[in-house]
């Protein structure tokens, strides 16, 4: 018989929502409702523990769907000590969707998401109209997106959904931001392969 293997005990940052059809009440999450900053594709952290280590004062939810990167990220959070950040195991564009409040969230990151470079799985990539509507919808005013990606054909694709909207203008990214650098961006930098990254801010009273 199969043994499943136990969750160490020790797990302090996971956080599984009791009802995956009702929006989080941050309230219960983190014992207050604002700062909330979000992570997409979370991956093996290396983002969020930096950004949740030098910024105390926020609270940060990382998803992302691959259990093992959760873990990863879980372990690697508690080594650090640090209590501002929460992690949850589910599809982006379905947390997105489902689980969060209108004007709930002050900041989404999401960096090197898939970028599905054949034609034909196009439509998965998480950055669309649908991502920037979504956005807009969960945002508080004058909230930022950030993004970055290595495809410079998905980065075009993210800029003209985003300048298709009214209600997002372009920021430069803060460089305080910019150096904390993901795994995956590490990765590509060695290659010799440049990153390229762009914000956005929900236009106030759009
Ligand atoms: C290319 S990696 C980038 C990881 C990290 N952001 C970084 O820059 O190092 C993309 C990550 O997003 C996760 N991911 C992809 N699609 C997702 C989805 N629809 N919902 C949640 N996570 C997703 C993958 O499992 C992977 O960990």
């Amino acid at each position: 018989m199969a043994r499943i293997k136990a969750l160490p005990t020790e797990v302090s940052s996971r956080y599984y929502p009791f009802d995956y059809f009702a929006p989080i009440d941050w309230e219960q999450v983190f014992g207050i409702t604002s700062p909330i900053e979000i992570e997409l594709g979370a991956g093996d952290g290396s983002f969020l523990i930096q950004y949740a280590e030098q910024n105390p004062q926020l609270k940060l939810l990382g998803i992302e769907r691959l259990l093992g990167r959760i873990r990863k990220i879980d372990r690697k959070a508690h080594k650090s000590g640090i209590t501002n950040l929460r992690l949850l195991r589910i599809e982006a564009g379905y947390f997105l969707k489902y689980l969060l409040k209108e004007q709930s969230v002050r900041a989404v990151h999401v960096y090197f998401p898939d970028p599905w470079p054949k034609k034909r799985h196009q439509k998965n990539r998480l950055i669309n109209s649908t991502f920037v509507y979504q956005c807009k919808r969960i945002l508080e005013p004058s909230g930022h997106v950030y993004l970055r990606t290595d495809h410079i054909e998905y980065f075009e694709q993210m800029k003209t959904v985003f300048a298709d909207s009214p209600d997002f203008e372009f920021q430069d990214t803060p460089i305080s931001l910019q150096t904390i650098k993901t795994d995956f961006e590490t990765g590509f930098n060695q290659q010799g392969i440049q990153t390229q990254h762009a914000t956005y801010r929900l236009i106030a009273g759009t």
